[in-house]
């Protein structure tokens, strides 16, 4: 039984996008089924219609309103699909918060997303952006996920290989932007489960508990304090995490700016390339705390933009450009922004 789609007519989004920016969608379809996205890519008015597809909208800037078609996922469902030897496979819906499916699959005694708890959005959201934090990203847990086409309808099944991950990217962010909706992830927990580690603030934890071998709800209790005393709940103040990517240069760009700035924090990386932390970069051009108009820098964590209320996308766009500018004056390096800004 198909239940009938209903279209929307300038809907706000200020509830739906974490920085809590003001704009209308001109279109707006909700979906909690696979059969409604294709009900929508077959529909006479928005089949051909330019789409937009919004998760948690927890990495998005709105400058405007949108005039594409909103397709605002909120499928539902989590299982535990499959017990492999060497893994757990969790099937979710793409609509599904992701800091709750971290929950549930713990409560259910699947560990292994822990360090990615309290990552703000949705589950369908977080293999667009190949979301990640505390030594562990979405591709380390990834096994498979199903979307829908929007020019054919159909449904296509996409691997890790297929999903093309790199640092906050997939072909989501590219090939496919805007061409498909995620409907469901299949999340790869390994077994036997091993904590992971190695990040200086967890270590930190461990030390100072006198807990060498923590459990995974350690691990995810710590991850929730670490995160809660330096970055914003968007509940509270609006943000959307990070602002900027880490950027990675080249060895001799490395040594060449340590030349200049000693102190600056950078991570060797596999491939001798480093990445350099942005958030330093930017607090030591001293924006931790100033504004311009309504949009701020964070006081806690340079990396991370703020609406102190009321602001505009226009004005987020301003500080952020503001910001690439001043950092480009000092250390020669372009920031990139993490957010999709329309
Ligand atoms: N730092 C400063 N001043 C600041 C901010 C940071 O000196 O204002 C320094 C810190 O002291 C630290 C270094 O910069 O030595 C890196 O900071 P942090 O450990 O807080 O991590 P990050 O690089 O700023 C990244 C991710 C976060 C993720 C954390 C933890 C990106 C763009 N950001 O932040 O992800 O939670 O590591 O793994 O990769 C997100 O993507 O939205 C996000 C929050």
């Amino acid at each position: 039984m198909h239940q009938p789609l209903d279209v929307e007519r300038g809907t706000s989004l200020r509830p739906y996008n974490t920085f809590g920016l003001p704009a209308a969608a001109h279109t707006l379809v909700r979906v909690s089924t696979e059969a409604q996205v294709r009900q929508v890519v077959n529909h006479p008015e928005l089949g051909h219609a330019k789409k937009f597809i919004l998760g948690g909208g927890s990495n998005l800037v709105l400058t405007q309103d949108v005039q594409a078609c909103v397709i605002k996922v909120e499928i539902k469902g989590r299982q535990l699909l499959e017990t492999r030897d060497d893994a757990w496979i969790v099937e979710v819906g793409a609509g599904e918060s992701w800091h709750d499916t971290v929950q549930w699959c713990l409560n259910q005694g699947l560990p292994g997303l822990e360090n990615m708890a309290l990552i703000p959005g949705t589950v369908g959201a977080a293999p667009v952006q190949n979301i990640g934090a505390y030594g562990i990203e979405l591709k380390d847990r990834f096994e498979s996920l199903d979307a829908v086409d929007l020019i054919t309808g159909r449904m296509v099944t996409l691997n890790r290989e297929q999903c093309r991950f790199g640092y906050r990217d997939s072909i989501f962010k590219s090939l496919l932007a805007g061409k498909s909706v995620i409907t469901k992830v299949r999340l790869r927990l390994p077994r036997p489960w091993q904590p992971v580690t190695g990040y200086l603030e967890l270590e930190r934890k461990m030390a100072e508990t006198g807990t060498p071998e923590p459990s995974a709800q350690q691990i995810f209790d710590w991850i929730c304090d670490v995160r809660r005393a330096k970055l914003p709940d968007p509940a509270q103040i609006g943000n959307a995490g990070s602002f900027f990517k880490n950027p990675v240069v080249t060895e001799e760009q490395c040594r060449d700016i340590i030349g200049r700035d000693p102190e600056i924090v950078h991570y060797p990386l596999p491939d001798g390339s480093f990445k350099l932390a942005a958030g330093w970069m930017i607090d030591a051009c001293g924006w931790k705390g100033k504004s311009i108009g309504r949009a701020g820098v964070y006081e806690k964590q340079a990396l991370v933009l703020v609406n102190r209320g009321g602001a505009s996308g226009a004005e987020v766009v301003t500080l952020a450009r503001a910001i690439q500018e001043s950092v480009y004056g000092r250390f020669g390096i372009r920031l990139e922004p993490e957010p999709v800004v329309v």
